[in-house]
């Protein structure tokens, strides 16, 4: 075998490696390691979709770091309000782009009864619990596992969940998938089985804002929201039971309108001070929510098959891209939220959906944010 033959011999079968690979996904999953947290190991993964768009993930809360997607005119900006260093990532905004649980958003009191035993969890919200309690989810290190078989850049991340870690009965072991397509979808499936009887709540809680993360406000993003009713809460954020129709109130995004439209209205004798709403949605598993940013062009939807979704309008965020030093902060509403759930509470709201989970049965869920531009206007 001559020198040109060897090297031909060579290169072949590395060649067809990486053509197969180029067939399922247009580049593998790239690992970067981010560092150490209490001896785990966090990382930072980069999905690149056939597109070229990037969606990057990290194992620290299972949390979205980053999304990159074109505007009108072709120019990719990343709309999410993450982080991609070890320090900003832990010391940065705890539920920010993280998988919440056990129980997202509040539980009253910091108690519920399952079956007769009453259950304490921790206080984080007075008097409530939010978002799984101090130390829910969002701040446990997932293991984490690239999906190679998979046709689209894929992530899953799984976590055991010890009998009454926060004060949640059962142990519960939870996957969550992320998968980022083609067309520019960050679909996300759940799974979860428990050994004992114990409730759940699961949610994603990116921030987003479509003219590029840290570039102004939200205000003028455009909502549309398939929810003729919402569930209106006390002093203290806990709904008080009524499934109340949005219909001439500041909460009517049926019709769409600009995010910053009612802000600041007065309703039920309150002043609207952004929204921080759980709404009923119509139909589950279609189109549940539109966002159009007209300066951009771009456009995210949201797809679910929970009953609710929880739009917070940023009110009193603070996101700094350099945790700790302050500098390129940006302010409240410079970011939304639009987290899929079950009604917050439900644990002490019989008359609500039930959020229990039984041993044996498998829970399965899944919600798409879905980005795309719009050319014309
Ligand atoms: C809640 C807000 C809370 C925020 C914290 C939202 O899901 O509804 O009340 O302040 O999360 O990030």
């Amino acid at each position: 075998m001559n020198r040109f033959n060897f090297l031909a011999f060579l290169l072949v079968p590395v060649l067809s490696i990486s053509a197969n690979l180029q067939g399922k996904n247009s580049e593998p999953v790239v690992k970067e390691v981010l560092g150490d947290h209490n001896g785990s190991e966090v990382s930072l993964f980069t999905l690149t979709n056939k597109s070229g768009n990037v969606l990057k993930l990290t194992n620290y809360g299972a949390r979205i770091c980053r999304i990159d997607v074109p505007d009108k005119n072709g120019v990719r900006d990343n709309v999410t309000m993450g982080s991609e260093t070890l320090e900003t990532i832990i010391k940065g905004d705890a539920f920010g782009g993280a998988i919440v649980g056990r129980y997202a958003n509040r539980i009253a009191n910091a108690k519920f009864t399952l079956d007769g035993i009453e259950y304490n969890l921790p206080v984080n919200n007075r008097p409530n619990t939010l978002h799984g309690g101090r130390n829910g989810w969002f701040s446990k290190v997932w293991k984490a596992e690239i999906l190679n078989n998979s046709k689209v850049p894929a992530v899953k991340f799984s976590y055991v969940s010890p009998d009454l870690e926060e004060g949640f009965p059962g142990t519960v072991t939870i996957e969550v998938i992320y998968s980022w397509t083609d067309k520019n979808e960050i679909i996300i499936d759940y799974f979860a089985t428990t050994d004992k009887r114990t409730v759940l709540s699961v949610t994603n809680h990116a921030y987003f804002n479509l003219h590029g993360a840290g570039k102004g406000y939200i205000f003028d993003h455009i909502l549309k929201l398939n929810a003729s009713t919402f569930t209106p809460f006390n002093a203290v954020k806990i709904p008080t039971g009524e499934i109340r129709s949005v219909k001439g109130t500041p909460f009517d995004f049926t019709v769409p309108h600009p995010i910053g439209d009612k802000i600041g209205e007065t309703y039920d004798s309150v002043v609207v001070d952004g929204y921080d709403h759980n709404f009923v949605l119509d139909n589950k598993g279609k189109v549940n929510a539109t966002v159009y940013d007209p300066v951009s062009g771009r456009i995210m939807e949201v797809l679910t098959d929970q009953p609710a979704i929880q739009f917070f309008s940023g009110n009193g965020m603070m996101w700094k891209k350099a945790a700790g030093t302050g500098s390129n902060a940006v302010k409240t509403r410079s970011g939304f939220a639009l987290e899929t759930q079950h009604f917050p509470d439900s644990p002490n709201h019989p008359g609500f959906p039930s959020t229990i989970l039984n041993p044996g049965e498998k829970f399965k869920s899944r919600t798409i944010y879905r980005f795309s531009v719009r050319k014309d206007k």
